[in-house]
């Protein structure tokens, strides 16, 4: 129901022509509290055209306006407060919710528009980052939240697997390695070599002039260096599939950087047609001053391609593949000079549609306040968080509910879902601080505080569910009490929440909304016995239903999972 609509509608009547409608509905406000109504509207821009006190206007206009949807129209100074009628709202919200279930706030603003999404994305032979975790849950969610909203997300990982690092890494295997260390422990032998090759490069710079060759030798096809490449590339692989499947998140494709090798030519002639390539210094670039941007260098002196030319080929792939409608990148803050780069050059190429590439940028995660790096060996292992914010998780159910039947199980979706609800529920463009005792706390702004109301709303159910109810698809719902009303207007809201998540690429919108469910309930839940047995136990039970619903709908667009019991 568009009571937004309902309001403007009424007021139109009442101020016969005086405003245009568009103007009222634009004036229409939310109140700060809802002691002053679901909906006000400022009379104040009346004032000039009436010239009358905007207290005197908002009186008469309440007077005017009776509304079947509210109870009550109230002037209120220069305001007119609209107060919904709670029992018709409860009746219709409630009736709705436990009729389309998970598919309450489904919406088609996407007309099943196509949208490869460009996400986790990690670099073959090293350690997947808490960089690429981010860019792993955030991709994920707005896949989720896309598809909610009736789009087709394709969910693409496009692997740092070429690239002038296999050369240094080829180099310091060659130098240092052992076949038998790396197949021991793949990505951490990988990185140590890689780690060592910075340090020595330092007073060696031949090392560099080696690894330039080494990675020449890969671009021409040299079958040693194919060879070992080939063999890093499947080891690292094997070790983000093990993350990916703790996490829960699969992937439409893996065409990583060495997939657009055979389609760099193309690009390059293209560029070359358009008179777009100039040479600097035995490179080739193209000039991109008048976006106020560094030239993007395409390929190097030596010939080989760069980072930037391999994701114009996988732009141009993506449009042709999938004719999409949005092509998203989820990639860190510091590359939002690449992507306007790379849009940039699109432009050049007389490519309209670069205008419907968005970066998705996200801020960094910190550890004591501290940048994490690779190079400087600073690095927090995904992997391991993963497995101490389980382990952290299950002592806590030990603590809390020994009894319970699926502790493993249960342990690993809360502890798993801690991590990812940490990520979400922050801006994504916000920095913020990992501290694993603050992830997996119970209480607080926490995944687990999510699904534990969740659990607590679906024990509630398990116990109705042995009275005998007697519910039937037209009982009323007629719910008008005021710790039910404010669990109510959230659970109303979850579309428009929808809408802003996905039209700001922000799950942190509904990761902020299921808290705030989440304590409304607990609240409601502590002011009221749900299951005693008077004309509106049904109701409450409606309302419990549809609490539970909506929390495991918004943690599934998360990725995260609700235990039934915890
Ligand atoms: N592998 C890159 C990195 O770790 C991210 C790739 C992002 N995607 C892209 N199409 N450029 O920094």
């Amino acid at each position: 129901m568009n009571y937004k609509e309902l309001i403007a509608t009424a007021l139109d009547n009442a101020l016969e022509g005086q405003l245009k409608k568009e103007t009222i509905i634009q004036t229409i406000e939310k109140p700060k509290s809802l002691a002053l109504g679901d909906f006000a509207f400022p009379t104040f821009p009346l004032a000039k055209i009436l010239r009358k006190a905007p207290q005197v206007i908002a009186q008469e206009i309440a007077a005017k306006i009776s509304i079947k949807e509210f109870e009550e129209v109230q002037a209120v100074g220069p305001y007119v407060n609209f107060f919904l009628d709670k029992r018709s709202y409860s009746d219709t919200i409630l009736h709705q919710i436990l009729a389309e279930r998970a598919a309450y706030g489904n919406q088609d603003l996407g007309q099943q528009g196509k949208v490869p999404i460009d996400m986790s994305s990690p670099n073959i032979a090293k350690p997947i980052s808490m960089g690429h975790l981010r860019s792993t849950v955030i991709g994920n969610s707005i896949a989720k939240i896309l598809a909610k909203t009736n789009y087709q997300p394709v969910k693409i990982n496009h692997l740092g697997d070429w690239g002038t690092q296999f050369g240094k890494l080829i180099e310091a295997y060659k130098l240092w390695g052992s076949e038998e260390e790396v197949k021991a422990d793949p990505i951490n032998k990988l990185l140590e070599y890689y780690v060592r090759f910075h340090k020595e490069d330092v007073a060696h710079p031949e090392l560099d002039d080696e690894a330039r060759a080494w990675f020449k030798r890969l671009e021409d096809g040299d079958a040693e260096a194919i060879t070992l490449w080939k063999w890093f590339r499947s080891e690292s692989l094997k070790s983000f599939m093990r993350i990916y499947n703790k996490l829960g998140v699969e992937f439409d494709s893996f065409n990583g950087e060495a997939f657009y090798n055979d389609k760099m030519d193309e690009v390059v002639t293209l560029l070359e047609k358009k008179g777009l390539l100039q040479e600097s210094r035995g490179a080739q670039i193209v000039d991109l001053s008048k976006y106020n941007l560094n030239p993007a260098l395409i390929k190097k002196t030596d010939g080989a391609t760069l980072y930037i030319t391999r994701d114009l080929a996988a732009a141009i792939y993506r449009k042709r593949t999938y004719d999409f409608s949005q092509s998203l990148y989820v990639v860190g803050n510091e590359q939002t000079n690449h992507f306007k780069q790379l849009k940039a050059v699109l432009k050049e190429l007389g490519e309209d549609w670069s205008d419907d590439i968005h970066h998705i940028p996200f801020g960094l995660i910190t550890q004591g306040g501290k940048k994490l790096s690779t190079r400087a060996g600073r690095v927090i292992l995904l992997d391991e968080v993963l497995d101490d914010a389980v382990a952290l998780a299950k002592k806590q159910i030990e603590e809390k509910n020994p009894q319970l039947a699926d502790k493993e199980l249960v342990a690993k979706q809360v502890g798993v879902g801690a991590v990812i609800f940490h990520d979400l529920k922050n801006e994504r463009m916000n920095n913020f601080d990992f501290d694993l005792e603050e992830v997996v706390r119970f209480e607080g702004e926490t995944g687990p505080y999510v699904q534990y109301a969740h659990a607590r709303a679906m024990s509630i159910l398990r116990k109705a569910a042995k009275q005998d109810l007697n519910e039937t698809k037209s009982a009323a719902y007629q719910l008008n009490d005021e710790d039910a009303w404010e669990v109510l207007r959230l659970l109303g809201s979850f579309s428009a929440i929808i809408k802003r998540a996905v039209t700001e690429y922000e799950p942190s919108v509904v990761a902020k909304y299921s808290l705030h469910l989440a304590k409304s309930f607990n609240k409601y839940y502590a002011h009221t016995k749900v299951l005693t047995s008077d004309d509106q136990l049904i109701a409450r039970v409606a309302l419990v239903k549809s609490v539970a619903v909506v929390l495991k709908e918004s943690l599934r667009l998360l990725g995260v999972q609700a235990p039934v019991e915890m």
